[in-house]
């Protein structure tokens, strides 16, 4: 059957594109939490090495990373590079030991997050994030 496009069918179709583009620009654009670790939180020997995990996630401009720990022997340090290859935390560009640390992602790049205590690290107890531009 062919339908005839009336002036008041085409406002609508019109109003229905704007309804599915204001959506489309909410959902690209809301920032999101990620649980590091989901509920082994920020540890040696996680479930799934953090790595891994980052690599199936999509990081973007202020998405936060909540770290969760036992602040009596753990903090969540972010380091350089170098100082990640080698789970160095003197000099950190930031150090939080609170027991749950939240870091939101200002601009795109790698992110390096170690274990305030170099022997976790070692034990896998670090994270590279990417953030995309
Ligand atoms: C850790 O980094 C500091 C500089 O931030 C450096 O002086 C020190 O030698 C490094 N330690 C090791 C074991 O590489």
């Amino acid at each position: 059957m062919t339908r005839r496009v009336t002036g008041v069918d085409a406002a609508a179709a019109v109003a229905a594109a704007v309804v599915v583009v204001v959506l489309l620009a909410a959902s690209c654009c809301e920032a999101r939490d990620f649980y590091v670790g989901g509920r082994d939180g920020w540890t040696i020997n996680p479930a799934e090495p953090y790595n891994r995990w980052a690599e199936r996630n999509r990081f973007q401009v202020n998405d936060r990373l909540v770290f969760r720990y036992n602040k009596e022997k753990d903090s969540v340090v972010v380091v350089s590079q170098s100082h990640y290859d080698g789970c160095n935390a003197t000099d950190p560009l930031l150090r939080d030991a609170g027991g749950e640390s939240t870091f939101v992602f200002d601009n795109s790049g790698p992110f390096f997050f170690i274990s305030g205590d170099s022997g976790r690290c070692q034990a896998g107890e670090r994270l590279i994030v990417v953030v995309l531009a």
